[in-house]
């Protein structure tokens, strides 16, 4: 059987008061739209129709090839919107799953157990449901006496009796897709707003006799649809809950997971320990027996297992084991630390290799460089690796020992074994095993010293 999914997604979202296209904003890192798109795969079997109208060519940019879309101009209400995807979906499909693409937490089961509804259903559409105290302005769902739906009332039309009923539209239908079609043409014209509701097909099939079946769902949270940035923020919460709830039942530990901030998509190993205030970003993978934080940002790296990444910052970066990182240490893109690499306080990494064992202790910048194994980069070391126009490499052979503050005028090498006495400024290559040092010190003249009051 062929099941299809519309998304609508062409409405303004005007409270959101955003020049951002509302299914765009994202929550714990992804635009709605896509957490829309990962909810619906599980029940359908065919590419998705995203309905898109206001940004439409961003929303359009985002989804690429993930899904087809058709346009709306103008926006006459959800049932006009779903009229729009005819042309493409007409004797394609057997059954079409209709959904809000501004409901995040809306879960794929869910939807699967609303679309074995309908398969069970000889009448021509099932919908989601949920009993609920406060209505947030949901339309209330108005039932038969034999328990099937006859119509769904919009609270501002609703007479105070249909206002007290408690179960609400959640936004989820699943039709038979050649009844669906038909009806859409038969939709009245609301003449209040001048719109065609999508939720008046219900009423249409009842009245024609026909089942129209609900699934009630039972989590309220997984209903929550974004209509401001008040209730994306409830979004984001609930998501961040639902994502480290699921990292700890997979054995790592959390000290504050309220304050514990893991995007989709990361991977972290078991028995890693993850401190408040720590950001995960993006592709990030974690490996086993590491602790991060607290305060940490990483963001696309890969961190292997047993290491220690105290208030730094990854981005772009990769470690290998037993690395020992930070406090204030920043990795950027292209920085690679060894096995036992220990990077101290107030370093900077960018483009680099750092081979196993290499220690760093504290305050340098290394740039565009390869360091080999076992070497000692002193305190206040830089790589001179930007002559105002190009970078140029540095390359550090095994067990050298870089005194503190060393200049390394880039392009330079520095073979294995070679050492360089504090404050050098090295602007020739320099041999294995050979010593160097620069502008030493010198006496320049005899200071009178003052005498003290
Ligand atoms: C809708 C339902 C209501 C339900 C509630 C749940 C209708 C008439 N009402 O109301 O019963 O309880 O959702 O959140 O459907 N859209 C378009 N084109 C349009 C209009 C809307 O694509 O012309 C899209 C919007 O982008 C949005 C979705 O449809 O993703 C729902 O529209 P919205 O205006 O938010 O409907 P509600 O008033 O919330
Ligand atoms: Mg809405």
């Amino acid at each position: 059987m062929r099941v299809t999914a519309i998304l609508l997604a062409a409405g303004q979202g005007t409270r959101m008061k955003s020049s951002l296209p509302k299914v765009l904003h994202p929550v714990a890192g992804k635009p709605m739209i896509w957490h829309a798109l990962e909810a619906i795969k599980q029940s359908t079997t065919e590419k998705p129709v995203v309905v898109v109208g206001h940004g439409a060519e961003g929303v359009t940019k985002y989804l690429g090839d993930s899904a087809q879309t058709v346009l709306q101009e103008p926006q006459l209400g959800t049932g006009h919107a779903v009229m729009q995807a005819e042309p493409l979906l007409r004797d394609k499909t057997d059954l079409i799953v209709v959904c809000y693409s501004d409901m995040p937490l809306l879960r794929g089961e869910t939807l699967q157990a609303l679309v074995e509804t309908q398969k069970n259903n000889k009448g021509p559409l099932s919908m989601l449901t949920v009993y609920a105290e406060h209505p947030r302005g949901f339309g209330r769902v108005i039932r038969n006496a034999d328990g099937t739906v006859s119509a769904i009332v919009e609270e501002y039309v609703a007479t105070a009796e249909q206002l007290q009923v408690k179960e609400l539209n959640v936004g989820g239908y699943c039709f038979d897709a050649n009844w669906l079609w038909d009806a859409l043409h038969r939709i009245p014209k609301n003449h209040k707003k001048g719109e065609y509701y999508l939720t008046d097909v219900v009423e249409l099939a009842s009245k024609d006799g026909l089942a129209v079946q609900a699934t009630v769902m039972d989590d309220l949270e997984e209903t929550i649809g974004v209509n401001t940035r008040v209730h994306l923020a409830e979004c984001e919460v609930a998501m961040r809950r639902r994502i480290n709830h699921q990292h700890m039942l997979n054995g790592v530990t959390m000290i504050d997971p309220a304050s514990t901030y893991i995007e989709i998509g990361v991977k972290i190993g078991a028995d890693t320990v993850i401190m408040p205030n720590a950001y995960l970003y993006g592709g990030t993978e974690i490996g086993e027996g590491n602790v991060i934080g607290p305060n940490s940002i990483i963001r696309d790296s890969k961190i292997g297992n047993r290491c220690k990444v105290l208030a730094s910052v990854m981005e772009g970066a990769v470690l290998e084991d037993d690395v020992d990182m930070g406090p204030f240490a920043r990795l950027r893109k292209g920085a690679h630390l060894g096995n036992h690499v220990h990077m101290g306080n107030f370093g900077e990494v960018k483009d680099s290799r750092l081979a196993d064992g290499v220690k760093m202790g504290h305050f340098s910048y290394i740039g565009n460089a390869q360091i080999g194994a076992n070497t000692n980069i002193g305190a206040g070391t830089i790589t001179c690796n930007y002559d105002g126009e190009k970078k140029h490499a540095t390359e550090i052979g095994e067990d050298v020992f870089i005194g503190s503050d060393t200049m390394l005028v880039a392009p330079i090498k520095i073979g294995d074994g070679a050492r360089t006495g504090a404050g050098s400024v090295v602007t020739k290559n320099v041999a294995e095993d050979t010593l160097v040092v620069g502008m030493p010190a010198r006496a320049i003249k005899k200071l009178e010293r003052k005498a003290k009051k």
